[in-house]
């Protein structure tokens, strides 16, 4: 090589290392957010990032563009490890024309998508851009397009992780949303479909960018997204904890953990959890990280529909996905938003051969006009679907409350649930005792007069004594077993092992109809 093209190679990589310029870097840390190539560092293994197209340049020559030729345009791409295992990334870089979205650009990205696919790894996309870039009109948009193509065909193949560390606005937004993690900062990244200024001409409302799509709004209101950090770099690392409970695609497994919790670790205390008193509240995370390898449970939309909990953790070293009903809010009743949290997060799993592990104590399916006026029906269905469709193993312990068609959709044996276990608390029946008797006597009831409440006292223990018990579902084998709750972990862990070379095919047919 001569020492003319040994220069000129350095030039350009030092051109496409640079970026925007030091300038634009330093914004970028005053504004509290990192530049891209520093998130790239520290999201991957140390030394493992291998880049591709770092010397692409954009084509446009509209708008004087011709003069402003930045090498890389706007997106870092390429490959590289986490915890020694491959994966491919775009980092889109504000500093280069606000990491908008060129015609170029976006080949770099469907690139690396490409690759991820042939190559059975995920995708992590790191956003921080302005839109479509303005100066290059349809020739942005049909990027954009080819990307949610890709993103789509992704689906359920490799994980597809979404990281927003900046704006994200416009159309811009599906990208993320056809992914299956979205990860927030808060203060410095925002997601909209329209922004601020839109809103205030057509409805005439006015809201701030943070209030309208910031990471607590899309946390606990709109359920867009996943995970919420406090800094770019605290996300970073999410992503690579979050990995750690994932196959790198939907052939393989996820990979084993590396905790020496005793597998037949029993826990006394989980004796005492359930109160007596069937309408007193607990808080079933502490039953989750009672029983899970050490303790350590990773909370997915921990802020969304807090009346469903959901997230991954690991059982005997191996990746499981939690859905549990959460006593302690709503009464775990299931509602409109807690179903599609559930739904989704039961399809990510069954895709991607992680087991599901369902605590249940459910009263039912939250009543009113505002749920039924917002589809209930199809939206419960959702989660009933999902759970019947998924093949991967499914274990189930009702530690109390089954009631009516939750009972169903809650990973029931009836929907293909592998093992069913219930502890002497539960109560599975049609509907909770007092409900079922004012419909049962209601004529006794109004008969009864002044000894309304006496009659209705003894009906309610008769219904309990006979229903509201476990007994009868063992008996059909509908539970396989009634287990002491101290007994929950090492149950659990053998039933999963039980499980491993489970395989069950779902009948040939191009998609089913998700009841959307
Ligand atoms: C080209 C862009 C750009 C864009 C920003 N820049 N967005 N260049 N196309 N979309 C450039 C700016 O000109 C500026 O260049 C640099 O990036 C930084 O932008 P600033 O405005 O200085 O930054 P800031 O004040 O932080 O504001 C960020 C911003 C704002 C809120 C994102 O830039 C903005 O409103 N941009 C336009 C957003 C937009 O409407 N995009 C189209 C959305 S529609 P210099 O050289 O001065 O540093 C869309 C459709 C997608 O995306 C459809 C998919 C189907």
């Amino acid at each position: 090589m001569s020492v003319d093209n040994r220069r000129e190679l350095a030039r350009r990589l030092a051109a496409a290392r640079a970026g925007g310029g030091e300038q634009r870097i330093a914004r970028q840390h005053e504004e509290g957010k990192l530049a891209a190539r520093e998130r790239v560092e520290l999201l991957l293994d140390p030394g493992s990032f291998v880049e591709i197209d770092g010397l692409v340049a954009h084509r446009c020559v509209d708008f004087g563009m011709e003069k402003q030729r930045i090498p890389g345009d706007g997106v870092v791409c390429g490959y590289g490890t986490v915890e020694g295992r491959l994966v491919y990334l775009f980092a889109q870089d504000f500093t280069v024309f606000g990491g908008s979205l060129s015609e170029t650009n976006a080949k770099k990205i469907c690139k690396v998508m490409d690759l991820a696919m042939e190559n059975g790894a995920p995708v992590i996309g790191l956003n921080d851009s302005g839109g479509a870039r303005i100066q290059e009109g349809v020739a942005s948009l049909g990027g954009y397009a080819d990307i949610f193509l890709r993103n789509t065909l992704a689906s359920g193949v490799v994980p597809q992780i979404s990281a927003i560390l900046g704006p994200c606005a416009g159309g811009a937004v599906y990208s993320p949303a056809i992914t299956d993690f979205i990860l927030m900062v808060e203060g410095t990244s925002y997601m909209f479909v329209t922004g601020p200024d839109v809103i205030k001409t057509v409805t005439h409302e006015e809201v701030t960018k943070e209030a309208l799509g910031g990471a607590s709004t899309h946390a606990s209101k709109s359920g867009v997204s996943h995970f919420t950090y406090g800094n770019d770099a605290a996300c970073l690392m999410g992503i690579r904890e979050l990995l750690s409970f994932l196959p790198s695609n939907n052939l393989d497994d996820p990979p084993p953990g590396r905790s020496d919790d005793d597998p037949d670790r029993e826990e006394p205390a989980l004796d005492g959890l359930v109160p007596e008193d069937p309408n007193r509240p607990y808080d079933i995370k502490r039953l989750i990280a009672a029983v899970v390898d050490d303790g350590d449970f990773l909370e997915v939309q921990a802020e969304y529909a807090k009346n469903l909990v959901v997230g991954f953790a690991r059982l005997g070293n191996r990746s499981v996905g939690i859905v549990a009903n959460q006593p302690a809010y709503l009464a775990g009743v299931l509602d409109i938003d807690a179903s599609l949290k559930g739904a989704r997060f039961v399809r990510f799993c069954d895709a991607f051969n992680i087991p599901l592990v369902t605590f249940e104590d459910v009263p039912g399916f939250l009543p009113g006009t505002q749920q039924e006026y917002g589809g209930i029906i199809k939206h419960g269905a959702k989660l009933l679907y999902a759970f019947a469709e998924a093949t991967v193993p499914k274990l189930t312990v009702i530690t109390r409350k089954a009631y009516g068609g939750a009972y169903c959709v809650m990973a029931s044996k009836h929907i293909r649930t592998d093992v069913n276990l219930a502890y002497p608390t539960a109560e599975i029946a049609v509907m909770g005792p007092e409900g079922a008797v004012n419909i049962l006597y209601r004529r006794e009831l109004a008969e009864a007069g002044g000894r309304a409440a006496e009659v209705r006292a003894a009906k309610v223990a008769e219904y309990r004594e006979k229903f509201s018990n476990p007994w009868i579902a063992a008996e059909r084998g509908y539970v396989d077993a009634v287990i002491e709750p101290r007994r929950t972990r090492p149950e659990l862990v053998r039933a999963l092992r039980q499980l491993e070379g489970k395989r069950q095919r779902l009948p040939a047919k191009k998609h089913g109809n998700l009841p959307l």
